[in-house]
């Protein structure tokens, strides 16, 4: 059903900070600005993949994936409605400030919006990072990933792999209870941390082409007192190296590089591990709690 993740929106009362933080420490390009007064960042050649809309609080407004065209769309939204989800509709006008040719959305058990679309706009060899770098690793593999925080691991596990379709790559079982999923050679796009009565969003995961992006970037947040939520690590599933940084909008990026494919999604052994870090991903002792996180109200 869903081919990769597309882009994410996010709500913020600090949308201000963003055209600064997303240039000149991340390496974003910010895309022209659109009607609604949203910063809308470019990772790569499409038209943006990243929006910060203007609200009176930090939140994940939607996440965006990326189904192969008109037909599997109609076939996502038959299988949506097959499993009892209220599925609507996105007019032309909401397509175009998603910069895709349609899109569909609905709201999971959890109560995080998901839109499926297609033709997500690109402009080839358009790209210009807001610095000097060597560019983000998207393609095939999507935007990048994103961890939510869920109240119940298996009920997510069984919405997201039945509905939705994703596959689970490895799970982590240590002082956290983690799962992860793919749809594409990513190794995950989407990942849960189990916290018992409570919901919300941890990080989005960005992947730069060389481990130098990566140590510039952690160099520019130290000289800039830009708050680093988790420093410099390994993982031991995705072998991400990685650090992640508190956004002005309360959840965290993780930029890294070296992601694992899955190259052979049929062969696919699933793994388990006791740690998310072979070493690093340390909390220094004046960070910010992690991510944006509220009560779990059942839909
Ligand atoms: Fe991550």
């Amino acid at each position: 059903m869903i081919t990769s993740l597309s882009y994410v929106g996010f709500n913020s009362p600090n949308v201000a900070a963003w055209p600064e933080f997303a240039q000149s420490v991340l390496g974003l390009e910010v895309a022209e600005p659109g009607p609604d007064g949203a910063v809308r960042l470019r990772v790569d050649d499409a038209a943006a993949r990243i929006t910060i809309h203007p609200a009176d609080t930090n939140d994940l407004a939607y996440i965006g994936w990326s189904v192969a065209g008109p037909a599997p769309l109609e076939a996502a939204v038959g299988e949506l409605e097959r499993h009892g989800l209220r599925v609507d509709r996105g007019d032309a006008q909401l397509a175009q400030l998603r910069a895709v040719a349609d899109l569909v959305w609905f709201t999971d058990p959890f109560g995080f919006r998901h839109e499926l679309s297609w033709g997500l706009l690109t402009r080839p060899s358009s790209f210009r990072p807001g610095r000097s770098m060597s560019g983000f690793v998207t393609g095939a593999g999507g935007l990048g990933h994103v961890v939510l925080f869920m109240p119940d691991l298996e009920r997510a596990e069984r919405f997201y792999t039945e509905v939705l379709g994703l596959s689970l790559s490895d799970r982590v079982e240590g002082g956290m209870h983690l799962r992860f999923f793919h749809c594409n050679q990513r190794h995950h796009s989407l990942a849960f941390a189990a916290v018992p009565g409570m919901v919300g969003m941890h990080h989005l995961m960005l992947e730069v082409a060389s481990l130098d992006d990566v140590g510039i970037a952690l160099d520019l947040c130290q000289e800039r007192d830009i708050p680093i939520s988790m420093g410099l690590g390994h993982h031991t599933n995705d072998r991400m190296t990685s650090f992640y940084v508190r956004t002005p909008s309360g959840f965290e990026i993780e930029y890294g590089w070296g992601g694992l494919l899955v190259d052979d999604d049929e062969n696919w052994v699933v793994g388990s591990y006791d740690s998310g870090s072979v070493w690093g991903h340390k909390r220094p002792a004046n960070a910010p709690p992690p991510g944006i996180i509220r009560p779990f109200k059942p839909q």
